[in-house]
């Protein structure tokens, strides 16, 4: 955890590249570096202090690239899920698995904590859709006009997806 929070800077310009790249990942234009760590200090690192919520990073050369999130903070009728959040891989350095690799590593972990079921949402047409499809995730449904985009004012759709581990 205190990991986490000597990185703020390099994680935040993690979301922050993601977001002015036109990642639907809850936040819109304008939105700054400081927005992003933010984003990181208040909502994050609190919540993976309390336990709830792991955070896997992926580093390249050094570098962060890339990062998921498991919140496993689920009430008692739901001890057997855990819900993905936020995976990102920051533009440099896209279609080289990064983004698969830490979709493994939260399932392990998620295995690993006795979760048996992964739910997950993301904007619907986006591009973790097919990966999320390449690993086995089912649609559950789509809900229309959930989330604004990043750039214009317009509401997209969001697709509701699970995996039973
Ligand atoms: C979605 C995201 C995490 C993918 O990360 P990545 O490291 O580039 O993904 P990978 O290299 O592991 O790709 C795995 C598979 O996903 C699919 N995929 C990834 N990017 C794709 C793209 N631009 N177009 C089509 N399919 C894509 C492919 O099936 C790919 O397998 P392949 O390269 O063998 O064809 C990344 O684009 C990202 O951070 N986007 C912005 C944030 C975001 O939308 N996160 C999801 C929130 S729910």
């Amino acid at each position: 955890m205190e990991e986490i929070a000597s990185h703020v800077g390099e994680l935040g310009a993690l979301l922050n590249a993601c977001v002015h790249d036109g990642a639907s990942v809850n936040f819109v234009l304008p939105h700054t570096q400081s927005d992003s760590e933010a984003f990181w200090i208040r909502k994050v690192i609190p919540h993976a202090r309390d336990g709830g919520l792991a955070v896997l990073v992926a580093r390249q050369n050094g570098r962060i690239a890339g990062s998921v999130q498991l919140d496993h903070d689920t009430p008692p009728n739901q001890v057997h899920r855990a819900e993905v959040r936020k995976l990102l891989v920051h533009p440099d350095f896209r279609r080289r698995g990064i983004g698969k690799a830490l979709m493994t590593e939260a399932e392990r972990l998620a295995s690993d904590l006795g979760r048996s079921l992964i739910t997950l949402d993301t904007r619907t047409g986006d591009k973790a859709e097919p990966l999320y499809q390449s690993l086995g995730y089912t649609v559950a449904g789509v809900i229309p006009g959930y989330c604004r985009d990043p750039f214009e004012d317009r509401l997209d759709a969001t697709t509701i997806m699970y995996k039973v581990l």
